[in-house]
């Protein structure tokens, strides 16, 4: 048995078409999960980041951040939907990889996926938490700052200091919250799901709607602002120009995570070759019109300097002044259902990953254990509720937002690659969804999510490489001995 053992297809369709009760329950329609996917999509990357974004580093030209960043997400979004029509199975890029690119690297990934899915529930749930905080001040009710904040902070780009606050409170309740649910049931939670959903949705066209009555023109003029030089006349990276659209790019590329987790509920749709697809790329495409729709309304509306604070879709609304003051409220509403869809679905994905893991051997099963009544991996989800409550409750939002984004873009590279190297190895594979012009599109995939990866501070990288090198230890001293490749001795 070789660390580079890949997993057969066949074995993996046996697992895929099993009935019984280790397994998850197949209840979700193609329509279930694209709301899924938007679910996990629109969040505090829109509502939270743009605005810095636009600010700081590409003024109006974050539109064009935005196609940059959804290039790079259609590319690797068609390479997702080839292989979860091909391997509908939980796991997502975890099992793509096992199938394809060898078990040590299947490891790497699925190790790699815990700071997408598990870190991301956490991050935007403090996003939630500062919105849920400001709107309960709204409406009178204020809590004690030491039960709404981090403890830490990070002072520089790497110290860890302490802030003097006790717990982030509401992020803890909230995760909590979500992970009793997702217990429960996945249906329960689609539903739940669902209903957020159209209410986000509708209030994000509704500022589209009538934001785009109160835009100056003047305020897009440059469009592209020109990048800044100090004092001795060279260029400053990332401040504006087409530094500056490449830099935004990276921020905003969190604005698109969670297109991906539709493919980690394969085993519970209903018809997964079908509709993996069709929720991986409808979710994307939508969001990808709402996102360029809102940057051009939202910059538009104000000068861009202004956009540079947490809420940046209420400051765009106020510089309209009265008439739409109605529209705030709404906007901060969809923000807190917006938000909390994101952290529901991110533990939803989080625990299916380790299900599929623990299947494998590479994880103890009781992460692979299947409630006898709900039919959920319930063990799975309570420790992933209770880790990402921890993390949320402890943390703050911009050191784990660029390690979800590092940790995502490297995923979706690996995707990318394992396309082309099952294209050449196995062509003769039932592909029920073919990515289109193979090569270019996984390369230019590869290529797009490698460029947003280098923009990215060193700083991440190195809690990046961290985070590797402790999965590495763990698989060294478990999941090797463990595999269940491993001892069938394939
Ligand atoms: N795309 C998700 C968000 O912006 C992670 O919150």
């Amino acid at each position: 048995m070789s660390i580079w053992s890949k997993k057969p297809l066949s074995i993996l369709m046996q697992e895929a078409s099993a009935e019984g009760e280790h397994s998850l329950k197949r209840s979700l329609t193609a329509m279930n999960l694209t709301l899924l996917g938007v679910g996990a999509i629109i969040g505090a990357g829109i509502f939270v980041l743009t605005g810095t974004a636009a600010a700081q580093h590409a003024g109006p030209a974050i539109v064009i951040s935005f196609l940059v960043a959804g290039a790079g997400c259609a590319f690797a979004g068609l390479c997702y939907a080839e292989f979860a029509s091909m391997i509908p199975i939980a796991g997502s890029a975890y099992t793509y990889g096992y199938a394809t690119l060898g078990e040590l690297l299947a490891w790497i990934i699925g190790w790699d996926l815990i700071l997408e899915y598990l870190f991301a529930a956490s991050t935007v749930a403090v996003g939630w938490s500062g919105y849920f905080v400001q709107f309960l001040g709204d409406i009178g009710i204020v809590l004690p700052a030491s039960l709404t904040n981090a403890p830490f902070g990070v002072e520089g780009t790497h110290t860890l200091v302490r802030t003097g606050a006790i717990v982030n409170l509401p992020a803890v309740l909230l995760v909590l919250g979500l992970t009793a649910l997702l217990v429960v049931g996945i249906r329960e939670s689609a539903r739940l799901n669902n209903v957020i959903v159209y209410v986000k949705v509708a209030i994000v066209l509704l500022v589209i709607g009538f934001g785009a009555f109160y835009v100056d023109t003047a305020n897009w003029h440059p469009f592209i602002p020109a990048q800044l030089t100090d004092a001795t006349g060279a260029l400053i990276p990332g401040k504006y120009g087409w530094s500056g659209i490449f830099a935004g790019a990276g921020v905003i590329f969190f604005a698109y995570i969670g297109f991906d987790a539709v493919s980690t509920a394969a085993q519970e749709a209903k018809n997964p070759q079908r509709d993996l697809p069709i929720g991986i790329l409808a979710s994307l495409a939508i969001c990808t019109v709402l996102y360029i729709l809102m940057a051009l309304v939202m910059t538009g509306m104000v000068p861009f300097m202004q956009l540079d604070v947490a809420e940046p879709v209420y400051v765009a609304l106020d510089s309209a002044g009265p008439q739409l003051a109605w529209l705030k409220y709404f906007a901060t509403l969809g923000a807190i259902a917006g938000l909390a869809s994101v952290v529901l679905v991110m533990l939803m994905g989080q625990p299916r990953i380790f299900y599929a893991m623990s299947r494998d051997g590479l994880l103890p099963p009781l992460f692979g254990r299947v409630h006898p009544k709900y039919q959920t991996p319930w063990l799975a989800t309570i420790v992933t509720g209770v880790v990402a409550s921890v993390v949320a409750g402890l943390f703050p939002i911009g050191l784990l937002g660029q390690l979800v984004s590092i940790g995502t873009l490297f995923a979706f590279l690996i995707v990318c690659a394992g396309i082309l190297v099952l294209r050449y190895r196995s062509p003769e594979l039932k592909r029920p969804f073919r990515t289109p012009f193979v090569p270019f599109v996984p390369l230019a995939g590869m290529a797009i999510c490698g460029w947003l990866m280098y923009n990215l501070p060193t700083d991440t990288w190195w809690r990046l490489g961290i985070w590797m090198g402790l999965g590495l230890v763990i698989y060294a001293f478990y999941g090797r001995s463990h595999s269940k490749l491993g001892r069938a001795g394939v």
